[in-house]
């Protein structure tokens, strides 16, 4: 495995200006004097994987091998097609070498994480296949729930949806002291809904319909499992739950009506743990939960579901509404479709005694709203036949004046979903790469939406689901780490069809 080399370096960036390459070049070589920490090995390839009974599926997979630091750094995910889990510790220096083993050109974004330009896997970045690319990056993020994909141009959607993604977890002092429980008290649900045809293999539509909508699956998996089944014991756990689907947005709700206890969102811990009937999950957000099963008798069994929700609550598009107001595509589960997802099954008595801690970490109290700042206005519309951000399509170097940002500065940013001509209209998941921002305000949108209902809206996030017709206003403190970032819908067919832009930290 080797670094990637100057012409590697020159050829990637394309049309990049040479003063953009300045301080990569400079942080190369500061890395290139430091040791990290952690240092993996990260493989994009092809593989046969077991997904249901029968022949195996051809899928897309990262596989990783820890070569420096603690061996706990990677965690396989058994049977599945999902990449290793990584397990960091904030504070520590990573380095991960890349191998793009791909037929087609990759390169891997961090979701969630503050790392410099150069390690964010923005698509400009992309290598070729067979061609390797080192990140270097250092773990500044609270403890939460991160995950790992590719960005590649175009291809983001594509190559999701074959296999490629990972959690990212990281761990600190601060949420290790809360003793929440872990080891094998601590479980981990990938939710990816895929179609898959009588050979068993996977089946992607880039159709414009499926395009408009987002491609939705006809059946779910977690973890790279069919509904899969977990013996459990009479104590409290905590699962962590990534929604890693391209475009399906969830309403999870256990069966028996228990609420759902919620610890965490995308950016870690909330100050203290709330209860709630539903959680409305949509594609990138992740939820962190506490469940206690010490009341429970042997051999009862309790279902996390997606509960039925208005497909109107998600939105209506024009190719849905020629099919009969279906959003489900040629042959997906319909967005709102009423899912079970996996089962649970108390399987032995164990008495552990183990508290819901009543606050978990503090509000961070050099957060302050910016009243008085100038708020920015992001359109989210259907135009000409695309989804648009702020009025425009991606292009793979532009940034307008608006979308130049300085370093550590504190923005409003609004969300406006306004839809486009005919009724089209949709629920946009819209992430911003880098810090972790709150939100402040949400106005507009059909009060009778069931989905709001199950928003958790103030923790940390990176993505935000901006409902149909909804105003979000968001309050970002973005990162000191100068370069060209992205801000984009995460339903992954809308990013690749261009509703994403770049921002620029100068
Ligand atoms: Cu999870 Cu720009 O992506
Ligand atoms: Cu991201
Ligand atoms: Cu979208």
């Amino acid at each position: 495995m080797t670094d990637i080399t100057r012409r590697d370096l020159l050829r990637s960036f394309g049309a990049v200006t040479v003063g953009a390459l300045m301080p990569f070049n400079a942080l190369r070589f500061r890395h290139a004097a430091s040791v990290p920490d952690v240092e993996i090995a990260l493989t994009a390839a092809p593989a046969d994987v077991r997904i249901l009974s029968g022949a195996p599926t051809r899928v897309w997979r990262f596989t990783g091998r820890v070569l420096k630091g603690p061996a706990e750094s990677l965690q396989t995910m058994p049977d599945s097609y999902l990449g290793p889990t990584l397990r960091l510790r904030r504070g520590q220096t990573v380095r991960i070498r890349f191998a793009n083993r791909l037929p087609d050109p990759s390169i891997v974004h961090w979701h969630g994480l503050d790392v410099p330009e150069i390690a964010d896997g923005h698509p400009r970045l992309a290598v070729p296949a067979g061609a390797d690319y080192v990140y270097d990056f250092e773990v500044t993020n609270r403890a939460g729930t991160y995950w790992y994909h590719p960005h590649p141009h175009m291809q983001t959607g594509s190559q999701v949806y074959k296999g490629l993604a990972g959690l990212l977890i990281v761990t600190d002092d601060e949420e290790a002291a809360l003793g929440l429980p872990s080891g094998e008290q601590e479980l981990s649900w990938v939710l990816q809904d895929r179609r898959v045809d009588p050979k068993n293999q996977l089946v992607y539509s880039t159709a414009m319909m499926d395009m408009e909508t987002g491609f939705l699956g006809d059946r779910v998996l977690v973890g790279g499992h069919e509904h899969p089944v977990f013996p459990l014991a009479t104590r409290a756990y905590r699962m962590r739950v990534l929604n890693g689907s391209n475009a399906r947005i969830y309403k999870l709700a256990w069966s028996d009506g228990t609420p759902i206890t919620v610890l965490g969102g995308d950016g870690g811990l909330l100050e203290r743990p709330r209860s709630q009937a539903f959680v409305t999950l949509a594609p990138a957000q992740r939820l962190d939960m506490w469940l206690d099963l010490s009341e429970r008798a042997v051999g009862a069994t309790l279902e996390l579901r997606s509960a039925a929700f208005e497909p109107a609550d998600a939105g209506t598009v024009m190719g849905g509404m020629r099919m009969g107001g279906m959003m489900g595509g040629a042959s997906g589960l319909p967005l709102g479709a009423p899912l079970s997802l996996l089962t649970i099954r108390v399987a032995r008595k164990e008495s552990v005694a183990s508290r819901l801690p009543d606050r978990l970490i503090p509000f961070d109290r050099t957060w302050t709203l910016a009243t008085g700042s100038p708020v920015r206005q992001i359109p989210l519309a259907f135009r000409a036949m695309q989804w648009t951000i702020a009025g425009r399509q991606f292009d793979m170097g532009a940034v307008a004046a608006d979308e130049t940002i300085a370093p550590g500065s504190t923005h409003l940013w609004e969300f406006v979903n306004i839809g486009g001509a005919m009724g089209m209209q949709m629920a946009h998941p819209i992430h911003v790469h880098g810090r972790q921002f709150r939100i402040v305000h949400r106005s507009g949108g059909n009060p009778a939406n069931t989905l709001r209902e199950g928003l958790v809206d103030d923790g940390w996030t990176d993505t935000v689901l901006v409902l149909p017709n909804e105003t979000v206003r968001v309050q970002i403190t973005f990162s000191r780490h100068s370069g060209l970032f992205l801000y984009h819908c995460h339903i992954l067919e809308h990013e690749d069809m261009g509703m994403m832009r770049n921002f620029r930290i100068s």
